[in-house]
């Protein structure tokens, strides 16, 4: 199992579904989990029912992935806002992929999809996820400027040196 972690833009999609094709096993992206889980859109559950609400659900979601088969599994971008999703990281291979607040916003600015991104404090919200991901981290890879073959043979070597 390799979880990938970081902002909204980080490239934790791309990147793990490139990683998924090289190691031969599924990707699962927790934000497409949690839609299944509810039959709902993450936009609407969070118009509707908020961001704690959809906190919650993340939380089961990501703990349920966690116990599950072998899968490179991306998590939403503030998954590691929760302290329980931060602790069951713990022991498993969890990859930071870092990326400066200006080039996210050039790769995902304006999606409504990402309810997020119209918070006034999101460069806030940013500073402050910096050291919950790397916290969780067991290796922390910079995609600023960089694409997604780069990152994910970095991720690739960056495992295999540390196990
Ligand atoms: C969020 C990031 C999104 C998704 C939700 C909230 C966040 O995932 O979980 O819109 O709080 O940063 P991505 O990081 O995959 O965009």
């Amino acid at each position: 199992m390799i979880v990938l972690v970081g902002f909204m833009g980080a490239g934790k999609s791309s990147v793990g579904r490139l990683l998924a094709q090289r190691l031969g096993l599924p990707f699962v992206d927790s934000d497409d989990a949690v839609e299944q889980r509810t039959g709902r859109a993450i936009r609407d559950v969070f118009a509707t029912d908020g961001e704690a609400a959809f906190r919650a659900l993340e939380r089961e979601t990501i703990a349920d992935l966690l116990g599950g088969p072998d899968v490179v599994l991306a998590l939403g971008g503030g998954a590691v806002e929760d302290a329980a999703t931060r602790e069951a990281l713990r022991g498993h291979d969890v990859v930071y992929l870092e990326v400066d607040l200006e080039e996210a916003l050039q790769r995902v600015g304006g999606d409504a999809e990402r309810p997020v991104l119209r918070d006034p404090q999101l460069a806030a919200r940013y500073r402050t996820r910096v050291p919950d991901y790397a916290g969780v981290a067991t290796l922390v890879v910079p995609t600023t400027g960089r694409d997604v073959e780069a990152v994910a043979g970095e991720v690739l070597t960056g495992l295999a040196a540390a196990s």
